[in-house]
């Protein structure tokens, strides 16, 4: 089986409840979406998507955010604190600086709580409910921990957060913390860390919340039906290229799921399909590393580093669906430098848009590719930001300019300025 953009819908199996069941990616095996808890395959231990007997058409669409999509997701409606309707901002000058026919920045920072991490919660935690569990958790660099907090809380359900032992960035763990998480500290990466609540949800003790989630994943693909929807009501077109940062590659599988499925449903031309894009930073890139070689599989990096440590992160899980994502639709992947980070950072800043490194790798990343000639100065591109700058204000301080001290008098401040 592969994921591939002319894949016809499929015939509706009688495990489906009411037009919604799992579906296998690797052997096709189906499954009833709310009956048993599963994250993958019974059968070959392959990742799972959702899948609908009726796929919706753009006329569909009503109402504001996440569950404007409702005939997308597998429910009307859910754990909610009004995500998604994100901006998708006009950045002129650096569309300009950057050579492309249109830029427009998705800014995901601005969803409730700071991060894209909110519309694959609403989902999520809504079908927890559903199936009735006592304890969510995840595994997180940050925002899904964060996310999760919030949604739990306001789901009134306990959550659990496995953490990177000092490499999460501060706002982040302001906010699981304050939401009421019970955070743990893992002496170990967040790869370490998912492979430890897979098994503390293997053995029942929580619900996973994980992009490996396949429910997330619906929620998420409401990012990309927005951009075409704003690119469709602003240029008549959809965007040629969105591009975005990859860690799990969820986002990249979200995306590619959401395109798939308005192919199948006759909205979008498969030549029409927005080509997808990943950056890496380069300390933690082995999704680049996969596309640069042609490989089937990603191998995972044991030793990853990064500034953006949104996306520090050696074993892509979603990657079965990222891969073909990203060649199906005619995109590459590309590293970028932490210096190329944070100096884009400061460009999007520079805009009057505040998002964390991770985030700004994405405009650092179609900057590269630009100077390359791979992106073309005719194309019109969305780059997604994924995080609000308040997430990592340490990183935001040392990009940023230093403060300067002065006395406390009118003359001493006017000084100050004159030197
Ligand atoms: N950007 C930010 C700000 C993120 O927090 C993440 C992932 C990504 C990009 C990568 O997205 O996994 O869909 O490719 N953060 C996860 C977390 C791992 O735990 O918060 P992806």
């Amino acid at each position: 089986m592969s994921l591939s953009l002319s894949a016809d819908q499929p015939a509706v199996p009688d495990d489906a409840d009411d037009g919604v069941w799992l579906e296998c990616i690797e052997c096709g095996e189906t499954f009833a979406p709310f009956d048993d808890i599963r994250y993958t395959c019974d059968e070959c231990d392959g990742l799972l998507e959702v899948r609908y007997a009726e796929l919706p058409t753009f006329d569909d669409f009503e109402g504001h955010g996440v569950w404007r999509y409702a005939d997308a997701l597998p429910f009307d409606s859910g754990v909610t604190i009004q995500e998604g309707a994100t901006p998708l901002y006009e950045v002129p000058s650096l569309e300009d600086d950057i050579g492309v026919e249109a830029l427009r920045i998705k800014h995901e920072g601005m969803n409730p709580t700071g991060s894209f991490k909110d519309r694959g919660m609403t989902v999520g935690v809504r079908v927890a409910t559903e199936l009735g569990v006592d304890r969510l958790a995840c595994a997180s660099t940050g925002n899904t921990s964060a996310a999760l907090a919030a949604y739990g809380s306001r789901g009134g359900i306990e959550t659990l957060v496995l953490l990177p032992a000092g490499k999460v960035a501060a706002g982040k763990i302001a906010q699981a913390s304050l939401h009421g998480a019970r955070i743990l500290e893992v002496d170990g990466n967040f790869d370490a860390c998912l492979d430890i609540v897979q098994e503390l949800a293997g053995q029942g003790e929580a619900y996973l919340l994980n992009s490996l989630n396949p429910f997330r994943l619906e929620g998420q693909k409401t990012i990309g039906l927005e951009i075409l929807e704003g690119f469709l009501a602003d240029y008549d077109t959809v965007p040629d290229r969105i591009v975005l940062p990859v860690g799990n590659a969820g986002n990249t599988s979200a995306l590619y799921k959401a395109f798939r499925e308005l192919v199948q449903a006759g909205e979008l031309a498969e030549g029409d399909v927005p080509k997808l894009t990943g950056v890496q930073a380069e300390g933690a890139a082995p999704m680049v590393e996969a596309i640069e070689n042609g490989a089937d599989e990603v191998m995972r990096w044991e030793e990853v580093e990064t500034r953006a440590t949104a996306i520090r992160i050696g074993n892509p899980v979603n990657a079965p669906k990222a891969l073909p994502g990203i060649r199906e639709t005619g995109g590459t992947a590309v590293a970028v430098s932490d210096e190329e980070i944070t100096e884009a950072q400061r460009d999007v800043a520079g805009e009057g848009i505040g998002v964390e490194p991770a985030s700004a790798a994405s405009i650092a990343g179609l900057r590269k590719l630009r100077r390359e000639g791979i992106v073309g100065d005719d194309e019109r591109v969305a780059c997604l930001t994924t995080g609000h700058l308040l997430k990592d204000p340490d990183a935001a301080a040392a990009a940023g300019a230093d403060p300067e001290s002065v006395p406390n008098d009118l003359d001493g401040v006017l000084e100050h300025l004159s030197e």
